[in-house]
C-alpha cells in the first residue's frame, strides 16, 4: 500500500466499517476514533437500525467521509457500490455485528448496502458480533459464525459480562482495542502479496486402472483452495492447480484442472516458472497403475494391480528452485507425525512443511478444519490448534511472507 504513484511512503490503511443495529452501535464512534488514532482512514456504512444508536452525522464528522446507508429492502444504487467502496477498502470490519447481519452474510443475502458490499468484497473481513447471550448461544448464530470463519472472516468473539438488557453471559461487544488490532492486521494483510505470483496445488490425483476405474484418495481440495483464496485476498496473482474436486474455486484465481500426478507435475512446473511462492497442498498419488488397461477389466478375468512410482513433484520443484522462490510442502501422516514430517522436510528440501494427521475425523482430509504442525525453516516443530482451514492458510501466509522478504525477487 503506497501513498500514490511515485510516492513509496505507505498510505493509511483503509477500513470500511459496517455498523449494524444493536445497542453496542453507540460504541462505533469510539471505535472510529481509535482506528483514526492508529492512522487508519475509515469510511462507515450504517444499517437503518444502527441509526437509532449512532447518527450518521457523528460518524461522518469522525471519519471525514459521508456515511453510506440504505434501508433493508432497498438495493443500493449501483453507483454507491461502484464508487469503489469495495475497491477502496483494504479491509471490511463489521462492529457490532448483530445476529441478523451474521445470518445475512452467512446466507449470501444482499438486499442492503452492507450485505451487498460484503458479498462483493474479496479482501479480509473482520466481524465483531454483539447480541443478547441467548441469541449468541443459539445454534443458528453459531452456525452462521462458523460459516463466516470457514470463509476466512476473522471473528472477534463477544465478551462475557452484564449486558444492557440486564442479562449476563457472552454477548458483549469485544474490547475496542481487540477490534482495532484485528482490523489493522487485516488491512495490512490485504496487499502484502501485491504483485506476487503464488502457485498452489490442491485436491487428489486420480491414477487410471482402466477407462472406468482409478486409484485416488479422499482429498477434497479445501486446504489448497483456502490457501489460494487467502493469497488472492492479499493481492497475489494465484495459479491453483487442482485434481478432481467438487468445491468451487475461489474468485479471481487462475485454475488449472488436472487428473493424474503426471498432469499435476507438468502444470506445477509451468506455474513455478514465474511463481515466487509454491505450495504443494495436493494429495498426489505416490504410485500409479503400470500401463492402464485400454478396456474395462472384466470381473471374470483374474487381475492384479502392478504399481509404478510417480515423480515426486515437490522434490523436483525444490531441485529446480528459482532464485527468490519460497517452496512449501505438506505432509499427511497417520503416526509419528513430527518425526516423519521433519524427516520429510529434510528429504524434500522445502522451506516450510505443514504436517497434518489424516487418521482422525474433523481434521485433515475433507474436514473444514485442520490441526497442523508447522516444521519451520530451522526444522523446529510448531503445533497449531485446530482451526478453520482458511485460518491455517492465513497463518501459513504470515509465515511465508517474511521468507519472501528475505529473498528479493530475481
Ligand atoms: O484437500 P483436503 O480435503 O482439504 O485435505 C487436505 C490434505 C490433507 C490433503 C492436505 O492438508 C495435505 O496433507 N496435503 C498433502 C497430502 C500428501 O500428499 O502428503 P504426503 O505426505 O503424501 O506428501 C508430502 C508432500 O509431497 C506434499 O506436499 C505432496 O503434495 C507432495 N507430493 C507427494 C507425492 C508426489 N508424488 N509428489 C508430491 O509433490
Amino acid at each position: 500500500m503506497t501513498a500514490g504513484p511515485g510516492d513509496d511512503r505507505p498510505r493509511a490503511p483503509r477500513i470500511l466499517l459496517g455498523v449494524s443495529g444493536g445497542i453496542a452501535a453507540y460504541k462505533a464512534a469510539e471505535l472510529v476514533r481509535a482506528l483514526v488514532r492508529e492512522g487508519a482512514e475509515v469510511r462507515a456504512i450504517l444499517t437503518r437500525r444502527a441509526e437509532a444508536f449512532v447518527t450518521p452525522l457523528t460518524l461522518a464528522t469522525l471519519t471525514g467521509h459521508p456515511v453510506e446507508r440504505t434501508e433493508f429492502g432497498e438495493p443500493p444504487s449501483p453507483s454507491i457500490l461502484h464508487i469503489d467502496l469495495v475497491r477502496w477498502a483494504d479491509a471490511l470490519v463489521v462492529a457490532p455485528a448483530t445476529g441478523n447481519v451474521l445470518a445475512r452474510f452467512a446466507r449470501g443475502l444482499a438486499d442492503d448496502l452492507l450485505s451487498t458490499v460484503y458479498l462483493a468484497f474479496d479482501g479480509p473481513v473482520v466481524v465483531a458480533p454483539a447480541m443478547n447471550p441467548r441469541m449468541w448461544d443459539h445454534p443458528e448464530t453459531r452456525e452462521n459464525v462458523a460459516r463466516l470463519g470457514h470463509r476466512g472472516a476473522v471473528i472477534v468473539p463477544p465478551e462475557e459480562g452484564f449486558l444492557a438488557c440486564g442479562d449476563e453471559g457472552a454477548g458483549r461487544l469485544a474490547p475496542l482495542e481487540a477490534i482495532v488490532a484485528e482490523a489493522l492486521a487485516a488491512a495490512r494483510r490485504s496487499s502484502s502479496l501485491d504483485g506476487v505470483h503464488v502457485a498452489v496445488s490442491a485436491g487428489p490425483t486420480f491414477e487410471p486402472i482402466d477407462p472406468a476405474r482409478f486409484v485416488g484418495n479422499r482429498s477434497s481440495g479445501r486446504m489448497g483452495f483456502a490457501i489460494a483464496a487467502a493469497a488472492r485476498a492479499r493481492g497475489a496473482r494465484v495459479t491453483l492447480v487442482h485434481g478432481p474436486v467438487t468445491i468451487t474455486p475461489p474468485w479471481g484465481v487462475e485454475t488449472v484442472a488436472v487428473r493424474t500426478a503426471l498432469e499435476m507435475r507438468e502444470a506445477m512446473h509451468e506455474a513455478a516458472r514465474t511463481a515466487r511462492v509454491v505450495v504443494m497442498a495436493a494429495a498426489v498419488a505416490d504410485h500409479r497403475p503400470a500401463g492402464p488397461a485400454e478396456r474395462k477389466i472384466s470381473r471374470k478375468e483374474p487381475w492384479s494391480l502392478e504399481l509404478v512410482p510417480n515423480p515426486d513433484i515437490l522434490a523436483e520443484l525444490v531441485a529446480a528452485r528459482r532464485p527468490g522462490q519460497v517452496i512449501v510442502g505438506f505432509a499427511a501422516e497417520t503416526h509419528d507425525l513430527v518425526e516423519r514430517a521433519k524427516a520429510k522436510k529434510q528429504r524434500k528440501g522445502c522451506d516450510l512443511l505443514v504436517a497434518n494427521d489424516v487418521s482422525g475425523a474433523g481434521s485433515g482430509f475433507e474436514a473444514d478444519d485442520n490441526r497442523v504442525t508447522l516444521i519451520d525453516e530451522q526444522g523446529r516443530a510448531e503445533p497449531w490448534p485446530l482451526m478453520p482451514k482458511r485460518q491455517v492458510a492465513e497463518r501459513l501466509l504470515d509465515r511465508i511472507e517474511p521468507l519472501l522478504a528475505e529473498r528479493p525477487a530475481p
